[in-house]
């Protein structure tokens, strides 16, 4: 008999609420059904306020925010469960990532925060939720993320050859999957991926993203900004390493342009910005994945055309497609994660992977908020 679990992401993009109901039996994990939920415009104006380290944002919007985001995350289960004409008994558990509003592992001391109420999750749908998974990996002396890489190689590992998972979220992150499953797992954030191209088509178009990249095609590469880009210390920095829009955003880019100094047309910096996700993740899976030969690529980013045919270029030895190829939505493999993690929470299984995350052991991860319809 299959066993039912909702996993629930808004991830760094903010570009919505991402549900997925998961089907566990014998033959592992399916996503059953899903529903993309839109975050009301009011809220993600306030959550990108709460996010942006150049405001300082109070206590009292933290925590109305948290209560906010977490009835609309409910609404957004609930939602999944009418369509699908499920009782929330039907359901073990909703694993709950939240939104990340601060990611700061490089701090002293480190932390990481989520929001979006699991209280409320937990009473608006009688669902047990699982939340705040990464704080645990934190204490152990991780850096809290990349946390899908168990998932991915639980999914998506092939004993027939060397892959590597490149997850295009706000944030790149690379799980490198050998077909040798004895070397110790390997993922690490590779820098921005889409959370640049977005903050830059945001502040000159006022467009929530590049649809299928068309603005970074129409525009030309400008090579001696990439480099200066590139320069950037987190790209040389050694896994374990995680980032966020904390430090990659808006601000990044105009400092990037003043240090530039000349006129350049705002598609030409879209361009070189695509080009960034591109050059920054192949680096990183040509130095530390070098006989990759297949690259699948999931998250928002998988439908930008600019940034695939991109990768195709600098990844001459692999294969680069979209998740799809291999039968997995690229839209949903983040949620279904959480839906994953919240499983190996309640079987008391550790979810994150030390030489992953950096964390001195293998911990069960987040915090377990019982249901129960009352
Ligand atoms: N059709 C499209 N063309 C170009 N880009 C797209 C398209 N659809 C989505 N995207 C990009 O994908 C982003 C959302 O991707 P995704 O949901 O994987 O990221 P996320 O919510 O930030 O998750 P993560 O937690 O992995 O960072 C959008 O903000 C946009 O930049
Ligand atoms: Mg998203």
């Amino acid at each position: 008999m299959a066993e039912y679990f909702i996993g629930l992401i808004s991830g760094t993009s903010m570009d919505g609420i991402d549900t997925a109901l998961v089907a566990f039996d014998d033959t592992g994990a399916h996503c059953v059904a899903t529903h993309g939920h839109p975050i009301p415009p009011m809220l993600t104006g306030g959550l990108r306020h709460l996010a942006d380290p150049e405001h300082t944002a109070s206590v009292d919007e933290l925590g109305s925010l948290d209560v906010a985001l977490g009835e609309v995350m409910a609404e957004a289960v609930l939602t999944l469960l009418e369509d699908q004409h499920l009782d929330p008994s039907h359901i073990v558990a909703l694993g709950s990532h939240g939104q990340t509003v601060r990611h700061r592992p490089g701090a002293a001391p480190p932390f990481s925060l989520q929001i979006g109420c699991p209280h409320h999750l937990a009473e608006c749908t009688g669902l047990t939720v699982v939340a705040d998974f990464r704080r645990r990996d934190m204490a152990a002396g991780g850096e809290g993320a990349p946390l899908v890489p168990g998932f991915h190689r639980a999914m998506l590992h092939s004993d027939a050859e060397d892959r590597v998972i490149l997850n295009l979220g706000g944030i790149a992150n690379i799980t490198v999957l050998p077909a040798d499953k004895g070397t110790p797992l390997q993922g690490f954030d590779t820098g921005p991926a889409n959370a640049l191209m977005d903050a830059w088509i945001r502040h000159e178009k006022g467009h929530p993203w590049d649809s299928e990249g068309a603005w970074a095609a129409s525009g030309e590469l400008d090579n001696s900004l990439l480099a200066s880009m590139l320069e950037d210390p987190y790209f040389i920095q050694p896994p374990p390493k995680s980032t966020g829009t904390e430090y990659f955003n808006l601000q990044w880019i105009e400092r990037q342009l003043q240090m530039a100094n000349r006129h350049i047309p705002a598609r030409n910096t879209q361009r070189t910005l695509a080009e960034l996700t591109v050059a920054s993740a192949s680096d990183a899976i040509l130095k530390h994945a070098p006989t990759t030969q297949r690259v699948l690529v999931c998250g928002g980013g998988a439908h930008n055309r600019a940034v695939m045919a991109g990768l195709g270029h600098r990844l001459v030895n692999a294969t680069v497609e979209s998740t799809e190829a291999v039968g997995l939505s690229p839209d949903w493999i983040e949620a279904m994660a959480f839906a994953w993690l919240a499983r190996e929470t309640l079987a008391g299984r550790p979810g994150n992977v030390p030489s992953v995350t950096g964390a001195r052991k293998a911990v069960v991860l987040g915090s377990i908020h019982p249901g129960g319809v009352g």
